[in-house]
């Protein structure tokens, strides 16, 4: 079982990142697939090492489960048989859509929340789990303005792909606060009225707070305390051990900086489920 925290694979880090010991609590790494997908040289070596090194996590960025264009078969075969030799326990990918007519906007893009966008959603799911033959986590993306129309709130919405799916959630903590203060609703609320027995990941990343207030979710910024205390308020309704990323792709810092984050993050995961973890600790019979 994978747990504790994690480190998005990045090549700028990867050097680095081979040369932690052991007293960094670091425990596993996220790879998104389309990276390593039929490619050989640099990447298939960074793979091999990162293998030899940590456990991996599998996190897609092209399955918009919210896109209309059909998914391309060839990929998905790809994909399984990457999958299938990682021996990764799910793969996880964005609620989104990213293309048109075939035209790819390599970007994350914002699905209205109504009951055809969940539709669409939870068929791409099924085709998805049927085709990858592995459980199906998907992430809700940070928005800055979504479709006119009817809709529900998101977290329904979210709650609703999830039931009738039966997928996982990867919970990304940073989405869910940028997402609060730019469209004004309590984060602690969204959390808390979401199916959690359904979470399996948590990402947790930094923003940029603009001078108008305006949060962008770049990952290429420090976390800020109130996603360190969100982290803390999530794991606490969690109260089980679960996989945490720490989320950095851009801006990088001296490792020293992320390696200060990792343990922080550490040192809040095992303060919530010291209690947990105790109480399930066979009692000493003298
Ligand atoms: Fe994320």
């Amino acid at each position: 079982m994978i747990e504790g925290i994690g480190l998005g694979l990045r090549s700028p880090l990867a050097k680095q990142l081979f040369a932690t010991g052991p007293e960094l609590p670091l425990r596993w790494l996220e790879i998104h697939p389309e990276n390593y997908v039929e490619r050989g040289g640099h990447y298939e070596t960074l793979l091999a090492t990162a293998r030899a090194r940590f456990p991996l996590l599998t996190h897609g960025l092209s399955m918009g489960f919210g896109s209309l264009t059909p998914f391309d078969t060839g990929h998905l075969r790809s994909l399984r048989s990457l999958l299938s030799e990682l021996q990764v326990p799910w793969h996880s990918d964005h609620l989104c859509f990213s293309s048109v007519d075939g035209v790819y906007a390599h970007d994350l893009l914002p699905l209205p929340f109504h009951r055809e966008a969940s539709q669409v959603c939870i068929d791409r799911i099924h085709q998805a789990q049927d085709a990858l033959r592995i459980p199906i986590a998907v992430e809700h993306i940070s928005y800055y303005a979504t479709p006119a129309g009817p809709r529900m709130p998101e977290a329904e919405h979210l709650s609703e792909i999830l039931e009738r799916s039966d997928a996982k959630l990867l919970l990304d903590v940073n989405n869910v606060y940028v997402n609060a203060m730019n469209h004004g609703f309590d984060p602690r609320a969204f959390i808390a009225s979401l199916p959690l027995e359904r979470v399996v990941q948590l990402h947790v990343a930094g923003h940029h707070l603009r001078d108008d207030g305006l949060r962008i979710d770049t990952h290429g910024e420090p976390v800020c305390e109130e996603v360190f205390a969100l982290f803390e308020y999530t794991m606490r309704k969690l109260a089980r051990p679960v996989p945490v990323l720490l989320e950095r792709d851009d801006n990088f810092p001296d490792f020293a900086e992320l390696a200060a984050e990792i343990e922080r993050l550490d040192a809040i995961y095992r303060r919530v489920l010291a209690p947990q973890r105790q109480s399930k600790t066979p009692a000493v019979s003298l």
